[in-house]
């Protein structure tokens, strides 16, 4: 018997438990085992949950319990969770989480803690909800030297694009409609602003250079600043805006990594993810190209991807999944400064005074435009070369565009 506990019964942890059970004769038949829900941890009471005999309100008591062999941390930040974390690891319990700020700040410090004790600690729900893409990534594709990540990280906010270029809607309808289908992060600004997106590159990025990456050395945007008329020119010229997270290697063993909105050519796969769905694209130097599509988010999406790390470690409890990367340094990461974009331009003036600026451009149109505003795309430049040339025009929104 393989006894599980669930920290914390929001949307995520419930979808764990709803997903142990539904699929429980499969799960036990894959295993070669008994996987069974021995006790959920939560501050509140659900006396009508058919769960309801598994209820704690202290951790100790599952910290103490010997039978318990897995602990499923989906409580979500960087406080209680990694309290819970840490004593769970500490009284050899296995950890599964769906926690990408828990993982992106302290993973190597909890990787370390899991592997002194023997134990494993598995966080596949953590990037791209219930896409298969950390497993993929650290066992199928072990052979590679990875050159670049890049991928839609965040449902929440490519349902948002994705509304405004297909229905119209503003932002706040949009991001409206994302929250009343449980994609959203209790706090909205977390995905809008980019850090969701954020914490998973930088998750995604210490798996492939094997460092860790922390959020703060990740220059982040979101995507509060997109307006329809964005979206509509890059619409004009076969663009859609999507935001991106990317981590690139870089010379010297340097890593690159960023998250801001991108114009993406509609020939790009990446440009066809619609709605709450991720896909990362992950470039190796044996494999070339490899793409993971999948729901982003979501109840059962998420819990799919956090009962396959319960359903790994339950195939052998005693033996630890290896899965660690060094504990990063301030200059191993740098800022996307060094590289060059074509960029997507919207001012108010004139063609005649962004070619004087820019050079060689391409004006794009759409229409009800205002009589002041242009838009066009420039030929390639870094950010700091496309300061200079912007600085006498009256910018109001500039993006990159994907090569
Ligand atoms: N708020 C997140 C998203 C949930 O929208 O992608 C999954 O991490």
């Amino acid at each position: 018997m393989v006894n599980v506990a669930i920290l914390g019964f929001g949307t995520v942890g419930s979808g764990v438990a709803e997903v142990l059970t539904m699929n429980q004769a499969l799960i036990d038949r894959r295993t070669n085992q008994q996987v069974r829900l021995k006790y959920i941890l939560d501050v509140r009471d659900f006396p009508d949950s058919p769960y309801k005999d598994c209820f704690v309100k202290d951790f100790s008591v599952i910290e103490n319990d010997p039978e318990v062999d897995i602990v499923v941390e989906t409580i979500g930040g960087a406080t209680v969770a990694l309290d819970f974390t840490r004593r769970a690891l500490a009284a050899g319990k296995s950890v599964v989480s769906s926690n990408k700020e828990l993982v992106a700040t302290h993973g190597y410090d909890l990787l370390q803690l899991a592997k002194e004790k023997g134990v494993s600690y598995l966080f596949e729900a953590s990037v791209g909800g219930g896409i298969p893409v950390l497993r993929p990534l650290t066992n199928c594709l072990a052979g590679n030297e990875v050159e670049q990540v890049c991928g839609i990280l965040n449902g929440t906010t490519n349902y948002i694009l994705t509304r405004m270029i297909r229905a119209g809607l503003s932002f706040e309808q949009a991001l409206k409609e994302a929250q009343d289908n449980g994609y959203a992060e209790r706090d909205p600004s977390a995905d809008i602003e980019g850090h969701d997106a954020c914490r998973k590159i930088c998750i995604l990025a210490a798996l492939s250079f094997d460092e860790h990456v922390y959020p703060e050395q990740v220059p982040t945007q979101g995507i509060t600043a997109i307006t329809l008329a964005d979206v509509d020119y890059a619409n004009s010229c076969g663009y859609k805006i999507k935001l991106l997270g990317r981590a690139l290697r870089m010379d010297e063993g340097k890593i690159c990594a960023y998250v801001a909105p991108h114009l993406v050519n509609g020939s790009d796969p990446l440009a066809g993810v619609e709605d709450v769905f991720n896909a990362i694209k992950i470039t190796g130097n044996a494999v070339g190209d490899a793409m993971f599509y999948g729901r982003g988010a979501g109840k059962l999406p998420t819990a799919s991807a956090v009962v396959g790390d319960i359903a790994d470690i339950a195939k052998d409890v005693k033996t630890r999944k290896c899965n660690e990367w060094g504990p990063g340094s301030k200059e191993l990461v740098e800022t996307p400064d060094a590289l060059a974009f074509r960029w997507y331009v919207r001012a108010n003036g004139t063609m005649d005074a962004a070619r004087k600026a820019c050079g060689e451009l391409t004006a794009l149109a759409r229409g009800g435009a205002p009589a002041q505003e242009i838009a066009f795309l420039t030929e390639e430049m870094t950010q700091a070369q496309l300061e200079v040339k912007l600085a006498g025009l009256d910018v109001q929104s500039v993006i990159r565009v994907l090569a």
